[in-house]
């Protein structure tokens, strides 16, 4: 099993030694694991510009392309992801939301299915958990099956001792963050991720053709046709129904508007 430790802050402080103990315990677990890191301090991935190309014409042909497609790649050849995230200003710092922009086509194209990651932050005094909550609302769109919490009050900048109570919760979520991944099992999608998966595909399937308003969209729904969610993820017969019904809702939604990334 392969798990990427991705900071997502700009140094390595309180959130990163949290984020070590976290890997100590999951290696006393099972000591087979294997660990990769990324750290998006030493990348320098320049703002996103906002051109759209990634919408419009793939996120190949954004400008940023050879600094994102390795770490692209690094979430994908893992089983899971730990993302180390600081809380600054109750939110993730700006190194890291300027990498979520990067990876917004995602929310057009999933492809992360049977990913599974923990989020860990830590904060001064306060919103720890909004942090962690804003990149747990994230990641299911890019298609995470799902996503552990850690929100930690360090009460420090940068000289963080965790508590015993710390060091329990930190076991605890870490160890069952860690089992389910071992475990191999794929959750069942919430509806949140139902919709723009649905949605995207009614709109899209058909609209290959489409000359005046083409999208990298049209060539990637055709795959998913007649399918409510990813391949290898149990669904429910509720939750059928619901990707159906949005569906339904996105073919005539269709037949009215015309989506343009027309600059
Ligand atoms: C730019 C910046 C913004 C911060 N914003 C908050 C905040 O909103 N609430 C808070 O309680 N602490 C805040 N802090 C304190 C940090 O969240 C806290 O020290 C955290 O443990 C830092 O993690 P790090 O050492 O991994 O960067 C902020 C610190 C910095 C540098």
């Amino acid at each position: 099993m392969k798990i990427l430790i991705f900071n997502g802050g700009p140094h390595k402080g309180n959130t990163w030694r949290l984020t070590q103990i976290a890997k100590k315990y999951i290696q006393k677990i099972d000591n087979t694991v294997q660990f990769c890191e990324v750290h998006l301090s030493d990348i320098n991935i320049p703002f996103c510009t906002g051109c759209s190309n990634c919408f419009r014409k793939g996120h190949k042909t954004c400008p940023h392309h050879n600094k994102m497609q390795p770490i692209i790649d690094m979430i994908e050849e893992c089983d899971a992801v730990i993302f180390s995230i600081p809380c600054f200003q109750g939110h993730l710092p700006g190194i890291m939301k300027n990498f979520t922009d990067h990876m917004a086509f995602m929310l057009h194209r999933p492809r992360y299915f049977k990913k599974k990651a923990l989020i860990i932050s830590t904060t001064g005094g306060v919103s720890a958990e909004s942090t962690t909550k804003a990149l747990a609302a994230t990641l299911p769109g890019w298609g995470f099956n799902k996503c552990y919490q850690l929100p930690i009050t360090a009460l420090s900048w940068n000289d963080y001792k965790p508590t015993e109570k710390d060091l329990r919760r930190t076991y605890d979520i870490t160890k069952k963050f860690f089992l389910d991944v071992k475990s191999g099992k794929a959750h069942v999608p919430g509806v949140g991720v139902l919709i723009p998966f649905n949605l995207f595909q009614a709109i899209c399937v058909d609209n290959k053709g489409e000359k005046e308003y083409p999208t990298e969209d049209n060539n990637f729904w055709p795959k998913y046709n007649g399918m409510r969610y990813a391949p290898g993820i149990p669904m429910t017969h509720f939750k059928r129904v619901i990707g159906w019904l949005i569906y339904q809702i996105g073919k005539k939604l269709s037949q009215k508007m015309v989506i343009t990334y027309r600059k």
